[in-house]
């Protein structure tokens, strides 16, 4: 059976049987998606377009994206990995590894949202089943990253597009990464 073999009612076939775990990015169209920790573009669009997707639900984050932040996120649980271990902030949960915090979760929400950066994003794509990302038409420097995706594993799903901006959703088919 491969992942292209069409499933009796018709849809596509999956071989996995991960929970739902989703994935929100922004990246350059070479994969940047942090400089010296700020979002090295300012895009509107998809600031409402990550609203959109992450109201709700709970947010997963690693601690420098938190920095980046400076706040949590209103209408959201945002819970927040470091290894830290005294690390706190008001309206946050801690975590000392994804895992745990996958977990916690998990107790709220059936498709909890994982929001970077780019540490987190690499250790969360195996367990991933959806990546909502954003792709943005230019090429900038940048010192954080969005994993390469194994096309074998991820398959496009949906892409709008809004002028330079590729709005993706990636749903996985495969197992790995
Ligand atoms: N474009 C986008 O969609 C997007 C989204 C989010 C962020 N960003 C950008 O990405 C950059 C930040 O990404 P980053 O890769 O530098 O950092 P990050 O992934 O946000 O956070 C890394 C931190 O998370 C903690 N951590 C990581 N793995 C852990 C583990 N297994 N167990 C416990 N704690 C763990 C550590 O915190 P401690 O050091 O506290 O131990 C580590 O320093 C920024 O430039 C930000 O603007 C972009």
């Amino acid at each position: 059976m491969t992942a292209d073999a069409p499933t009796e009612n018709g849809g596509p076939r999956t071989e996995h049987a991960l929970p739902p775990l989703a994935l929100v990015a922004a990246m350059s169209l070479n994969r940047v998606i942090g400089r010296l920790g700020e979002l090295p573009w300012h895009e509107p669009e998809d600031l409402r377009h990550f609203r959109d997707l992450t109201v709700g639900h709970a947010v997963i984050m690693g601690r420098k994206t938190f920095d980046v932040l400076g706040k949590p996120l209103p209408r959201r649980r945002n819970l927040i990995i470091t290894r830290k271990p005294d690390w706190t902030s008001e309206g946050c949960e801690v975590f000392a590894d994804l895992a745990s915090a996958i977990a916690a979760a998990r107790t709220t929400d059936a498709e909890p949202r994982i929001i970077g950066g780019g540490e987190i994003y690499a250790q969360a794509l195996p367990l991933a089943t959806i990546i909502h990302l954003t792709v943005i038409g230019i090429q900038v420097e940048g010192d954080a990253f969005f994993p390469e995706l194994d096309d074998k594993v991820w398959r496009e799903r949906e892409r709008r597009g809004s002028g330079h901006l590729a709005f993706r959703t990636l749903e996985r088919v495969g197992t790995g990464s």
